[in-house]
């Protein structure tokens, strides 16, 4: 289905092309949602942007554009000021709008023109680290951005590139074989992986010999030692024990767990090639990729200011002892990803503290022929109320299962105070989707790139901009249904829109379409959750404005359109976020 504003802005380029004048590849025909009621629904500048192509005055050309636009029932228009095109849709064809809406299954959200094969790499925690509110980032922005390009007919493959490879495992190995606490390790994996974790390097920090002992367990290891392979083996998949039971209770999954040790053996045959195209070269008994001197050195990923002197900067691909690192395996990861998938994009979910190490992989892939799009989708950090980085009271930085127990608790006692007479069974499980879903909302309201605080109060509080308020909204859209006697059938239902609160909520209702495409525009999830307060607001409005079940005839279908049609968009827009709709709160 096409959008209201796609529909003007194909008019308005068939209008131009009328013009006969030849126009710069790419030229947008711009119709953009108005800021500002006054000015009507939609906006156009596009005739000030001819004006260097007609040499004429851009209020006479939107005059003649708007001649032969041939608006007919879908909206009436002005010209203000130096030549801006202002549209305003008409009642009928908002009434349109809804009569379509209420049998499309989209929500009125078209499919995009061109799919495309789309790599999302989120998550990656390493094993027997913690996994920490710094991964709750990019699990919840990668498994929402992964959710909207699906939605909107991209082929998306999923894909938790976890570090399951590396030097931690000389220390793990060591505790293992040293401290393990095998009951503990049946109960809770993850936490006396981190235990032993902890305690070695801890251990290492007081006594060099311990150092040398875990480095002696990290040789064998690479050298395929049996006992150590099989203990590395073991502490993965405990690990991804442990992981599942969390992405479970967030409702994320991956099509693929290609850890950074799948690609170990890929490894030697890259770095042959690598050298064979002229790209890596020894330096100091380690391989390493040099800067393209492409680039401005300020540009350049691989130069660096010192001593106000640009210096190389290299990636180094295979250190002097033989071994190979994060960087490595990221290179490979690329070519398998291009193989394997035919990606046109990938998408890297991951800590703005990795900016140079993505900067870097994206030069030398592009330098060794690849053309795909590669983005840096990076985010900031979380902050405790004291305005720092969020932290446990012994200091540690706190894992996500405990911060989502803490929201899930938190949530306990606003639904105590608002639905205390729900059984309770129903009461465990809206306090999971409204803790979740808060500890969901309140990262993917915030624009990903600034740090926002962490304040469980106010996230799962019922009012303001929260997860609680636009579950709460639904559940009101819906109980409006339960009041009523019969069912209602909307497939032949017919809309009138004559009340300004109507055209209030169906213009919001229309935008579903219009905004969600935006947001892959710049990989941002906090546009979708912007819009759904919107809507919401406007549900409320709506409904304080226009009496639905007391209203008559067509009025009353027409109303209940829009509380049906309000209902299945905050729903959608809420599952797209990953958040559940409970029915009842
Ligand atoms: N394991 C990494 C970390 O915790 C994140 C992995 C991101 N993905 C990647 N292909 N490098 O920092």
């Amino acid at each position: 289905m096409i959008t209201i504003q796609g529909k003007l802005q194909e008019k308005l380029a068939q209008a131009i092309a009328t013009l006969g004048i030849d126009l710069p590849e790419g030229f947008q025909v711009g119709v953009a949602i108005s800021q500002d009621l006054r000015f009507g629904d939609y906006q156009s500048n596009v005739a000030m942007m001819l004006k260097k192509h007609l040499g004429k005055n851009p209020r006479e050309i939107a005059s003649e554009l708007l001649e032969k636009m041939g608006l007919g029932e879908l909206a009436t228009a002005d010209i203000a000021g130096p030549g801006f095109i202002n549209f305003k849709v008409n009642q009928s064809a908002w009434a349109e709008k809804v009569n379509e809406l209420i049998g499309d299954d989209r929500l009125g959200v078209p499919v995009v023109d061109a799919s495309q094969n789309i790599v999302v790499d989120f998550s990656g925690p390493n094993v027997a680290k913690p996994m920490h509110v710094g991964h709750i980032r990019s699990t919840i922005i990668g498994d929402s951005l992964s959710r909207v390009a699906k939605f909107l007919g991209h082929n998306v493959t999923t894909d938790n590139h976890i570090g399951d490879w590396g030097t931690q495992f000389g220390m793990i190995i060591y505790g293992w074989k040293n401290m393990l606490d095998e009951a503990a390790l049946e109960a809770q994996p993850l936490q006396e992986l981190l235990r032993i974790y902890r305690a070695v390097t801890a251990l290492c920090k007081e006594d060099e010999s311990i150092k040398g002992l875990c480095k002696a367990e990290l040789v064998k290891l690479q050298g395929g030692d049996a006992e150590n392979a099989g203990i590395w083996e073991k502490c993965v998949d405990v690990s991804k024990l442990g992981l599942n039971v969390i992405y479970d209770r967030l409702d994320v999954s991956f099509d693929h767990w290609y850890g950074e040790s799948f690609y170990n053996e890929m490894l030697p045959p890259l770095m042959e090639a690598l050298q064979a195209e002229g790209h890596a070269r020894e330096s100091n008994g380690a391989l390493c990729v040099f800067s393209g001197d492409e680039l401005e050195p300020k540009q350049d990923p691989f130069k660096e200011k010192r001593d106000d002197a640009w210096s190389d900067l290299p990636m180094i691909v295979r250190k002097a002892d033989g071994g190979y690192g994060y960087a490595t395996t990221d290179i490979a990861t690329v070519d398998f990803r291009l193989k394997e998938w035919k990606a046109d994009k990938i998408w890297y979910v991951v800590d703005a503290r990795q900016a140079l190490h993505f900067r870097q992989l994206f030069d030398i892939s592009a330098r060794r022929g690849c053309e795909t799009e590669m983005e840096h989708i990076a985010f900031g950090t979380i902050l405790g109320k004291d305005g720092k980085p969020l932290k446990t009271r012994d200091g540690d930085l706190p894992q996500l299962g405990d911060v989502l127990d803490d929201a899930i608790a938190q949530s306990r006692t606003v639904i105590e105070e608002k639905s205390s007479d729900l059984p309770d069974e129903e009461k465990e499980a809206l306090a999971e989707a409204i803790g979740i879903g808060s500890v969901k909302f309140t990262e993917l309201s915030h624009n990903r790139n600034s740090d926002y605080v962490f304040d469980l109060e106010k996230m799962v509080a019922l009012q303001g901009d929260t997860a609680p308020y636009l579950q709460n909204s639904y559940v009101r859209c819906k109980s409006i249904f339960r009041k009523l006697e019969e069912e209602v059938d909307f497939s032949s239902a017919s809309a009138k829109i004559t009340d300004e609160g109507e055209v209030s909520l169906t213009r919001m209702l229309a935008r579903y379409g219009e905004i969600l495409p935006n947001v892959l525009d710049d990989s941002r999830p906090n546009i979708l959750a912007s819009y759904l307060l919107e809507l919401a607001r406007s549900f409320h409005s709506f409904y304080e404005a226009c009496p639905v079940l007391k209203s008559e005839g067509e009025t009353r279908l027409t109303r209940l359109m829009l509380c049906e049609l309000s209902s299945r968009v905050l729903k959608h827009g809420l599952s797209l976020l990953g958040i559940k709709a409970p029915d009842r709160m």
